[in-house]
């Protein structure tokens, strides 16, 4: 990830500019005296640098739960706050910051926002959680031109890379997300899906919280997913079918189907690598059986007004449960321009999302999107809204 090591932490006063880099505010942590966050906008694109403070440097880089993509924007807002400060820099991986000819298009890049605004309208739909190098889907979507292909997949950089060859093959009917797939299914309208491949997923054998196969994952894909929709997991882990079995069959009723070391039309890059060495593959496909009730999506994520430090600061570091949801007040931050800023992690134990919320005396809001609007998000949303505002 691109960072800078640069002799000290110069602030600067806010609001500040270097020419289109936009530097907004400067969050300080209340606990952590080495920590800040600048928040920057370059692009249409808000986000926050990461300033920590070490022994004999200070590190400036991406901060995780807001970085944009494509990476470029991030290496500029770095370089430009380097430039604007006129800090000394010690140390930078940070070199080509211009932009890439194949990234200039970025219309198949979706955020979440667009999604929560309104799905595509498509006759046949397909998903591909967690895409990877993005052979499978490009492959995929270069067959199969009257279809909607949704990539979604967390690693930022291969989300890139898919971008400049959907630009280079001019593939019109692939949209790519860089969200977790567990929140994005949320979104999706009942029964519209053909098919949902989750090819050879992170096995997770030490964080198995952080897996994609779960009930709920289940229940939400079959619920998205058409009348004989599929939704196909292939795994070269035992481990991990052995789990991902005993979550399916588990189910009050599926039709299921098993394969082992099945061909299939195109081999990603982990394939070949597992197949090099000998490994056996394994499929495991549900076909759904099932009409679901269309999704009752109703509520809102506006917060009340007023700024009760004394409240906010109480909430640091504690964690508050809800009806089928919590909120852990993981970090505290003051701004320079008197408002305070919490770090949350929110919503269902199984997937929670990781926000910012942003508290002034006449606005408060959550950074860098609102949270993806499913029930559980709505409650916890008014029980925090009550906990900060009272
Ligand atoms: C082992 S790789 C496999 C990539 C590709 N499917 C293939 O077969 O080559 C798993 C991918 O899933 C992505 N991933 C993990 N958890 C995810 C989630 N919750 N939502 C979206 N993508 C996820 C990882 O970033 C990684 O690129």
């Amino acid at each position: 990830m691109p960072h800078i090591h640069i002799k000290s932490f110069k602030p600067v006063a806010m609001p500040a500019r270097h020419e289109e880099t936009a530097f907004n505010f400067l969050a300080s942590n209340v606990v952590y005296k080495d920590e800040h966050l600048i928040s920057v906008t370059l692009e249409d694109k808000s986000f926050f640098l990461l300033v920590k403070d070490g022994e004999k440097d200070v590190l400036l880089k991406s901060e995780k739960i807001s970085r944009p993509s494509p990476t470029y924007i991030v290496k500029r807002a770095l370089n430009a706050y380097a430039a604007l400060s006129e800090s000394e820099v010690l140390s930078s991986n940070v070199d080509d910051t211009s932009k890439n000819i194949h990234l200039e298009k970025d219309e198949a890049l979706w955020s979440i926002h667009d999604f929560a605004k309104g799905f595509p309208e498509a006759k046949d739909v397909r998903i591909e959680v967690g895409f990877g190098s993005g052979r499978h889907l490009l492959h995929q979507a270069q067959e199969n031109p009257d279809v909607l292909f949704i990539g979604i997949e967390i690693h930022k950089p291969s989300v890139e890379q898919a971008l400049k060859q959907i630009n280079i093959l001019g593939l019109k009917n692939v949209i790519l997300l860089d969200y977790d797939a567990r929140l994005f299914l949320e979104l999706v309208p009942s029964n519209i899906v053909s098919k949902i491949y989750v090819h050879f997923p992170v096995p997770w054998d030490k964080k198995p919280h952080r897996r994609v196969i779960s009930t709920a994952f289940i229940n939400e894909s079959t619920r998205v997913l058409a009348l004989q929709g599929q939704l196909e997991l292939r795994t070269d882990s035992e481990n991990y079918f052995a789990y991902s079995w005993e979550t399916f069959i588990s189910l009050n009723k599926a039709k299921l189907m098993v394969n082992k070391n099945q061909e299939i039309a195109i081999s990603s890059k982990y394939e070949d690598r597992w197949k090099k060495m000998e490994k056996n593959i394994y499929d495991i496909t549900l076909i759904n059986e099932e009409i679901s009730p269309k999704i009752k999506v109703g509520g809102s994520f506006e917060f009340s007004t007023g700024l009760d430090e004394a409240r906010i600061m109480a909430l640091n570091s504690t964690t508050e449960k809800t009806e089928g949801g919590f909120i852990h007040f993981e970090r505290l931050y003051k701004t320079d321009d008197n408002r305070m800023m919490l770090r949350i992690s929110m919503g269902s134990f199984e997937r929670p999302e990781h926000l910012y919320v942003i508290v002034g005396s006449d606005k408060s809001y959550y950074f860098p999107t609102q949270p993806v609007p499913s029930q559980i998000n709505f409650a916890v949303h008014k029980h925090l809204d009550g906990l900060i505002h009272g």
